[in-house]
């Protein structure tokens, strides 16, 4: 049945229903030796194609130094898939997927690497019918970008033709200030066109990030509330156990901040303070979260507003973990955060004078990622003081992850003859509600690559904006002193209890 537009909204609902199905394509991935690819993005192609998500030809490239043969690249992915792969080994699965693995070997500036790279896609258009469809994705460390998409165009690579794509995959971090971010973008974007880009924050591709706006906005009752008139504060956390691993040449000199703060955590406040979007389409979503980022403001007192600290030795799920700077590959010196706490607020009529406090960490009491909107106090009680002391704030809670869903904490009368409140909770959790799985983040963000689908890839706006939030926070830390300590296994140091404890305030222990 269609409308006097021609529109058929039947038809459109089953549309959306059906599986999203990648057509004709091929991954490269370049760092294909990197432990993101192994732990990540080799699995994530392997559970699309075990849900069925993949066309039969799909092809993954690999691009390293290493000096391996098809084979040696087959048996690689391979491991990965049997140790980090989601859904159960299929040999018939595998089978086809291993078809159209190919490697090759060598370095960035090595020309004679890049035409091999040409012939190899060349022969998968024909042997496993890809249709000159290719993705690049850039799981190197940042400052190789450049040299990469001018490879690409160099060799042809990147050339778009009418009836097929060539598309750019970029990991994080995406710059490391304002200025570096608009370089970079101005390098990439001579090669690839803007909406070929997908910049990759995984954050967007979990579930429960996309859920605040299924919470906020296909619902009547939360959104009401969700504003300065009842709202008291918003404090979003993220969480690790986890120390920097063997990670210290990435993350030593790039920090708590830059390395989550700029792109997961203000992309969850974005998601979380801004207006409804007209639709759930990649334009309408860019712009209101770029609006609502724009009208982020930072602290006047960024000395006693932020805070950053760096692990030291302590205790961890009953081991002895060493301090930062003892770990290998770390300056001695350094002066890195590995934890930061930031006070924002936003500028705009909804949350005028509600302070949006993020912190993370690595190394701190336990894994958790969660946005609590913690609302004010009932503004009258008729309930004596002895029967509310012990009664918490009202709050929201998107538990992001582990243990994912949404919990409401408000107040219960605890059963007996007398009158008394308690804090209670209500609790959704995705794995009792639902019996669909939900897909690993890299797995639904590759998939949305291959169908060029922007919808939960941040554009360079956003970006810009959210390193305009940081890069005078970074400046500041820069010159004045050194990180505040605290033990390993702990909730990260002092200075961040008391930043909220001067707003009469405390960080939830989660
Ligand atoms: C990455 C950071 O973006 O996110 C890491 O670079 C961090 O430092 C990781 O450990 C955490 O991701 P997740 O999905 O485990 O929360």
């Amino acid at each position: 049945m269609t409308d006097s537009h021609g529109a058929n909204p039947l038809r459109d609902a089953l549309d959306r229903r059906l599986p999203r199905i990648a057509g004709p394509s091929g991954l490269v991935i370049f760092g294909v030796t990197g432990d993101l690819s192994r732990k990540k993005l080799m699995p994530a192609v392997y559970d699309l194609a075990n849900r069925g998500l993949l066309p039969p030809g799909f092809s993954l490239v690999g691009f390293a130094r290493r000096e391996w043969e098809h084979e040696d690249f087959a048996q690689e992915v391979y491991a990965a898939v049997k140790e980090h792969s989601r859904t159960p080994f299929r040999e018939e699965v595998w089978q086809q997927l291993v078809q159209g693995c190919r490697f090759v070997q060598g370095n960035f500036d090595d020309d004679e690497a890049f035409e091999t790279l040409k012939e190899t896609i060349n022969e998968l258009d024909k042997a496993q019918g890809t249709g000159g469809n290719f993705a690049f994705y850039l799981s190197v460390p940042p400052k190789f970008f450049p040299k990469v998409v001018q490879q690409l165009k160099k060799h042809g690579l990147a050339d778009q033709k009418e009836d097929s794509w060539r598309r750019a995959v970029i990991e994080k971090p995406f710059g490391h200030n304002l200025e570096s971010a608009q370089e970079l973008n101005r390098i990439v974007h001579e090669v690839f066109p803007p909406h070929e880009v997908f910049r990759i924050d995984h954050y967007l591709g979990k579930e429960t990030v996309q859920n605040i706006l299924a919470l906020r906005f296909a619902n009547t009752m939360f959104e009401p509330l969700w504003n300065r008139s009842y709202v008291d504060h918003v404090q979003i956390t993220m969480a690790e156990d986890i120390g920097i691993g063997g990670r210290a040449g990435y993350y030593d000199g790039i920090g708590a901040a830059r390395d989550v703060i700029q792109n997961h955590l203000l992309q969850l406040l974005a998601l979380t303070a801004m207006e409804e979007p007209a639709s759930f389409e990649a334009d309408a979503l860019v712009a209101e979260k770029t609006k609502v980022l724009g009208a982020v403001r930072l602290p006047k007192e960024l000395g006693k507003e932020t805070v950053r600290g760096q692990y030291a030795a302590g205790w961890q799920g009953g081991e002895k973990a060493v301090g930062y700077l003892q770990e290998d590959g770390i300056d001695p010196k350094s002066k890195t955060d590995t934890y930061a706490a930031i006070k924002l607020s936003i500028d705009n009529r909804r949350w005028a004078g509600v302070p949006f406090y993020l912190r993370t960490g690595k190394r701190l009491g336990r894994r958790v990622t969660e946005i609590a909107v913690v609302f004010q106090r009932a503004p009258h009680s008729p309930f004596d003081h002895t029967a509310t002391e012990e009664l918490g704030q009202n709050a929201l809670v998107i538990r992001v992850q582990p243990d994912e869903g949404v919990t409401v904490r408000f107040g219960s009368k605890v059963p007996g003859t007398s009158m008394e409140v308690r804090d209670v909770s209500m609790d959704f959790a995705y794995g009792e509600s639902f019996t669909e799985s939900s897909p690993e983040a890299y797995e639904r963000l590759i998939l949305d690559v291959l169908l060029g689908d922007a919808n939960l890839f941040p554009r360079l706006e956003e970006v810009e904006q959210s390193w305009r939030i940081l890069d005078p926070i970074e400046e500041y830390w820069d010159k004045h002193g050194k990180p505040a300590q605290y033990p390993a296994g702990t909730w990260g140091p002092a200075e961040a209890d008391e930043m909220l404890a001067r707003d009469g305030r405390s960080w939830r222990r989660p």
